[in-house]
Parts: structure tokens; sequence; C-alpha cells
């Protein structure tokens, strides 16, 4: 575990043994080309079945697997707002503020490490962080337990997808992440149908930009494969958040952080910023880094970064064209591009060619509690 993590940090500087590769003038390396997204890695212990993914979409809805029964998955993650609150910075469970943007559901199932510091290994965990942790549903396993197990609907849904006599926590997840293998993916993407061949399927311009993505602008030295993320941690120096900047909330939430994963007490106190990966790592190289994020969908999952301090994806290349931000840890792969205003129209173009359909789901009607039968 610990090897792996600190081999995923050195992965960002070595990018695949092509440290020889990056010079100081024109950093490059060798990275796979961004290609149209294939089927989704299903783990072959949690098969997708329509069952549980019916499932899973309830429960993605259902407030009552949070401590006070009033918040869901969809609260921070609403399907009409690209799958996540559409804000800057999330909210939190009720009394405190999260510290991070709420990233989007889209495409979750095909990233190996998930949060923007990679805190996540699989999609059940995930959902069990979200569900337990004191941020997002603050839940108790137990507690969830005893409510589905006095929903009849429930008790005969969990039976039929996992054989329970009495719906089991750990089937939540599987079903929660069943649930986001199958629906929130990316559909009928026109970039993906041009590579796999309809030539006329995105405008010349998006070529264009396409071109300007992979070459002059390199944004593909990080952007890269089908997902168009490396999955690895970069630090590419994002400006501070003013929302964080004026909420109690949020600095608490980011102190919580530091102190709950192991940062010393004469740190945590002062903490003022986001260290991504260096919370999982704890080595000081890693400070400030966090997962390349995939740029599938981005038309409907604004504001943008970590702590969505971009609400535009114009302030976002304006932003990477001066090089990125002022950190003294920032990546090397980042140095001013001197784009032309119709080069960034051009790469704008190409990006929109990333998202598909917009992929909405309606709140389902949620089965009732029923009381207990009186034991004779
Ligand atoms: C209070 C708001 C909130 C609630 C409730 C919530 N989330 Fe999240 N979710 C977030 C935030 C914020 C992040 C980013 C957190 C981070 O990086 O540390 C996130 C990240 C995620 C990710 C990671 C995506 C990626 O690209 O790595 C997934 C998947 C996800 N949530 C699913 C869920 C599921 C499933 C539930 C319900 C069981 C849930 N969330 C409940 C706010 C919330
Ligand atoms: C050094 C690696 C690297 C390069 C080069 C790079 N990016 Fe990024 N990109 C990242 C990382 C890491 C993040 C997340 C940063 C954060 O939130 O702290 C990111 C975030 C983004 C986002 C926000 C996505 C979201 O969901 O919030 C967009 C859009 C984006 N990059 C586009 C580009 C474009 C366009 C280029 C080329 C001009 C580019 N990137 C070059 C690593 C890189």
């Amino acid at each position: 575990m610990r090897r792996m993590a600190v081999l995923a940090a050195c992965g960002a500087i070595m990018a695949a043994q092509g440290l020889a590769e990056i010079q100081e003038s024109t950093p490059k390396r060798s990275v796979p080309d961004i290609g149209p997204l294939g089927a989704v890695p299903e783990p072959p212990d949690n098969r997708i079945t329509e069952a549980k993914v019916a499932l899973g979409k309830l429960l993605f809805f259902d407030k009552r697997l949070s401590g006070d029964g009033q918040f869901s998955c969809a609260d921070c993650h609403a399907p009409n707002k690209g799958w996540g609150t559409g804000e800057g910075i999330s909210k939190g469970y009720p009394g405190t503020r999260h510290w991070r943007n709420s990233q989007t559901v889209l495409n979750g199932a095909y990233y190996p490490k998930l949060f923007w510091g990679g805190e996540s290994t699989s999609l059940e965990s995930q959902a069990d962080s979200a569900i337990t942790g004191n941020l997002a549903g603050n839940g108790d396993p137990e507690m969830i337990e005893e409510r589905l197990a006095q929903i009849p609907e429930y008790v005969r849904m969990f039976k039929e997808s996992f054989g329970d006599e009495r719906p089991k926590y750990p089937h939540v997840l599987k079903a929660i992440a069943t649930f986001e293998r199958a629906v929130p993916v990316s559909k009928n993407v026109s970039f993906d149908r041009y590579r796999k061949g309809e030539k006329g399927a995105i405008s010349e311009r998006a070529k264009r930009g396409m071109e300007i993505f992979r070459g002059k602008a390199n944004c593909i030295q990080c952007h890269n494969g089908p997902m168009i993320t490396d999955f690895s941690f970069h630090n590419t120096g994002i400006p501070k958040n003013e929302l964080f900047e004026k909420d109690p909330h949020a600095q608490i939430a980011l102190r919580f952080q530091h102190y709950s994963r192991g940062v010393p007490e004469p740190e945590y106190r002062k903490a003022d910023r986001d260290l991504g990966l260096y919370y999982t790592t704890q080595l000081p190289a890693d400070r400030g880094r966090f997962r390349t994020p995939s740029l599938r969908e981005l038309r409907y999952t604004a504001p943008y970064m970590h702590n969505g301090v971009f609400e535009v994806l114009e302030e976002v290349i304006d932003f990477y064209d001066r090089g990125g931000g002022d950190d003294p840890n920032k990546s090397p792969l980042l140095k001013p591009l001197n784009l032309s205003d119709e080069e960034k129209e051009a790469l704008l173009e190409f990006l929109d060619s990333l998202s598909g359909d917009e992929i909405l789901v309606d709140p389902p009607k949620l089965p009732d509690y029923a009381v207990m039968p009186e034991k004779k």
C-alpha cells in the first residue's frame, strides 16, 4: 500500500520513466493518445445486474442513508447539475461545509483512484466514505441496516440482488457503485464518434483545437488516454478561492482533514490550503498535488478545479496560457503558452466535443417504512 502510494507520487515526476525526456524548454514525455471511451470496468465480485442498478438508483436518492435522514448522494451529486452541486465549494452535512468542490459522479467508474487527492480506491469504498464521513452522510452502518430492514420493498430488492435475508450494509455500497457504473457514464460523445471514424462528427475548428491540445498547449502531457487523464497527480498552482477564505466552516473542515490524516499539530492548527496527495503519502513533494481530472462532460460540471475557483473554461484556458499558478511545487510541465485568441477558441471548441448527451435521472419514488407486525 505504502509502496503503491510512493510509486503514484513519483509517477507524476517520472512520468513512466520519461524523466530523461523532460527538458527545460519543451517538456515532453511519451503519453498515450486521447481516444474513445471503452466499456466501464466491472469488478469480478460486483458484476452489473439490472436488479442492482435499480436498487442502487433508489439508494443514491435516499436520504435515510444519512445520520439525520436528510441528506442523500443526489443532494451533492444532482443529475441536473452535472452530478455535482454546481457550487465552487460543496455544501456539507447540516452544520458543516466541505472544503472541496463536489466532484461529478459522471464517469467516476473509470478512475482507479477517487477524490481530488486520490484518497479512495474503489466506488464501493468511496460510497462508504460518503455515507459515514462527517462532512457528507454522517451515517451509521448498523442504523442504516435497521432502517432498510424496516422498508419491505428494500428487503425484497436486497434479497433479489444479493440473496440477503436482511439488507446488509456492504451490499448498499455494491448497489450504489453498480448504479454509478451503469448510469452516469458518457453517452453519444461527438469526439468519440470522430475517433471511431465519423469524420464530420466534430467541426474543423474542434479538430484544430485537438491539435493544439496535443501540441502547442501540451495539455496531453497530463490529460491523455480515453479518460483524458493520466490518473496521476500534479501541482498546477491553483489560486485560492475567496469562498474558502470567507467561510469558517470550510476552514474547520480543512483543518479536520489535516488532523484526521495525521498531519502534525503545529501544522494543522495553521492549515490554510489543501495539501491534496500529501494526505495519503505524507511526502513533502506531494503537497498541493491533485488528481488530474477527466476533461469529459465539462459542459455540465462547472465550476472547475479542486476548490471550484474557475467558473468558466475561458478562465481555465487563460490560467494555463499564463503557465499555471504560483507554487514552489508547481509541475515543470507547465510553461506559458502564448496562445492566440483564435487558438483559445479552437481549444474551447475541442473541449466541448468531449461532452456527450446530458444524463438526467428524475428522483425516483422511494419505498416507505412499514411498522413491524406485532409478535404473537
Ligand atoms: C455533502 C455533500 C456530499 C454528499 C452527501 C456526497 N458527496 Fe460525493 N463528493 C462530495 C465532494 C465534496 C467530493 C470531493 C471530495 C474530495 O475530493 O475529498 C465528492 C466526491 C465523490 C466521488 C468521487 C468522484 C471522483 O471523480 O473521484 C464519488 C464517486 C462520489 N462523491 C459519490 C458519492 C455517493 C455515492 C454519495 C452517497 C453515498 C455521495 N457522494 C455523497 C460531496 C458529497
Ligand atoms: C501538469 C499536468 C497538467 C497539464 C499540462 C494540464 N493539466 Fe489540466 N489539470 C491538471 C490537474 C492536476 C488538474 C486539477 C488541478 C486542481 O484542481 O488542483 C487539472 C484540471 C483541469 C481542468 C478542470 C477540470 C475539472 O473538472 O475541474 C481543466 C478544464 C483542464 N485541466 C484543462 C487543461 C487544458 C485545456 C490544458 C492545456 C492547456 C491542461 N489542462 C494542461 C493537470 C494538468
